[in-house]
């Protein structure tokens, strides 16, 4: 029925969220009334300009859930309490706290010796390659794109290998959100405070002695809770991102020369991927500080505002899209989100150096590797949060391994 809030849950959602954009915005505009499982009410931001807006005025849209005018209507066991629930770290924060806590962030990784990061993250991809290269097929995303963002940041945070692995396959378990997802989460928090207690008594060059060390001036709980929600960041839309400009590359005529060798596309592979299929396709969230108009619509004190990365980013009513009007490159995407609460620059340039580094190494060792099925058989994960595929698999001529360890 026209003017009805929008079920995020519908399966048609899953099947073709572009179609489901366009019909939201012909019928709500930029600010839709949407319904999250448990018919939870809130509002998806899909304009671009109104989107914008909404992350750059922290004074009216603020972070921190304890704010939430809902939170008697949550079920139990709502799937989605995992991306609302309060916790002590920068993404509830708000203020000087959210602040100190972003500079901690952002010093202890930019303390990472670059030439360094990517020495490294060419061995573990080297490494991840070594496990499947004798074999003729892979599945990229499952032994590849989603191990090598968690396995580079356990580095980071100065975790032997083994123990990079551990946690690099815990993280799968507390993202597929199912039975044993807690649990997990559980086990990562207890592996980091172990960590902690470590670098307290034996500092070294990596993020975790250096978020002690900060003047941020952390409490254990507090930098426990940090360290899970930086792991948890890089891990699940680095994944993504990978896995979705790898399928580019192998769907798309465009990329079949540069697979064997012009380097510059895979930056334009990784470029129109954040235009085109965002990894973060939608986060929860802000909520209204007071009654506000946002696009044509009243937003009560308190009312949840989910953001709409994606569908903001095809938003007609704005140049979308990754070439510039006077040629170069478009940055002006929002799949980093932007102001106070977007994804730390630091951040960023980390996950970049995972990207490039990943598909660059993937392509010197498998310069033939070819998708082993249709390109309209990769099906997407069926998620209105994340767009990632649900696995990519490949064939390639066997290569000996490099014994990387
Ligand atoms: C090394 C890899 C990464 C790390 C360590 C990381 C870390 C973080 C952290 C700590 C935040 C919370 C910031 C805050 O609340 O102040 C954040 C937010 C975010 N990040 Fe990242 N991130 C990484 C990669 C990515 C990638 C590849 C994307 C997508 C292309 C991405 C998209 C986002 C988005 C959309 C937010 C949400 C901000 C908001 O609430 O508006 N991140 N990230």
């Amino acid at each position: 029925m026209r003017g009805q809030p929008v079920k995020l849950y519908d399966p048609a959602f899953n099947a073709d969220p572009e179609g489901f954009y366009r019909s939201m915005r012909e019928e709500h505009g930029p600010v839709v009334p949407v319904l999250m499982d448990g018919d939870v009410p809130a509002w998806l931001v899909i304009g671009y300009q109104e989107l914008h807006h909404v992350l750059s005025d922290h004074g009216v849209f603020a972070r921190s859930p304890r704010r939430w005018n809902a939170w008697d209507r949550v079920p139990e066991n709502w799937p989605l309490l995992p991306v609302l629930v309060p916790l002590p770290n920068l993404l509830s924060a708000e203020g000087e706290d959210h602040r100190r806590r972003v500079r901690a962030v952002n010093d202890a990784l930019d303390g990472a010796d670059p030439h360094e990061l990517r020495m490294v993250a060419t061995r573990i991809a080297d490494r991840l390659v070594d496990g499947f290269c004798a074999s003729s097929s892979a599945d990229l995303r499952s032994q590849y794109a989603q191990r090598l963002p968690s396995l580079l940041l356990c580095w980071m945070y100065g975790m032997d290998d083994d123990r990079g692995e551990r946690i690099a396959s815990l993280m799968g378990t507390v993202f597929d959100a199912g039975p044993d997802s807690q649990r997990a989460h559980a086990e990562i928090a207890a592996e980091l405070a172990g960590l902690i207690a470590a670098r307290r008594a034996e500092p070294g060059p990596d993020v975790v002695s250096r978020m002690i060390a900060h003047p941020a001036a952390y409490t254990e709980e507090d930098l426990v809770a940090e360290l899970v929600a930086v792991l948890g960041g890089a891990h699940q839309t680095t994944s993504e991102w990978i896995g979705n400009a790898l399928r580019l590359m192998l769907t798309d005529d465009r990329f079949s020369a540069s697979l064997s060798g012009a380097r510059s596309s895979v930056q334009e592979a990784l470029t129109e991927v954040l235009w085109e299929d965002s990894p973060s396709q939608m986060n929860a969230g802000r909520f209204a500080v007071h009654d506000v108009e946002l696009g044509g619509k009243v937003v009560r004190k308190g009312d949840l505002l989910l953001l709409g990365y994606a569908a903001a980013n095809k938003d007609p009513r704005v140049h979308a899209g990754p070439r510039a009007p006077g040629g170069g490159t478009n940055h002006a995407h929002l799949s980093f989100s932007h102001g106070e609460h977007g994804c730390p620059h630091a951040a960023r340039g980390t996950a970049e150096t995972m990207a490039i580094t990943a598909i660059e190494v993937l392509l010197d060792r498998l310069p033939d590797i070819e998708l082993a099925v249709p390109a309209d058989e990769v099906r997407w994960r069926p998620s209105p949060w994340v767009r990632g595929v649900v696995s990519l698999p490949v064939t390639f001529t066997p290569a000996p391994p490099q014994g990387v360890i």
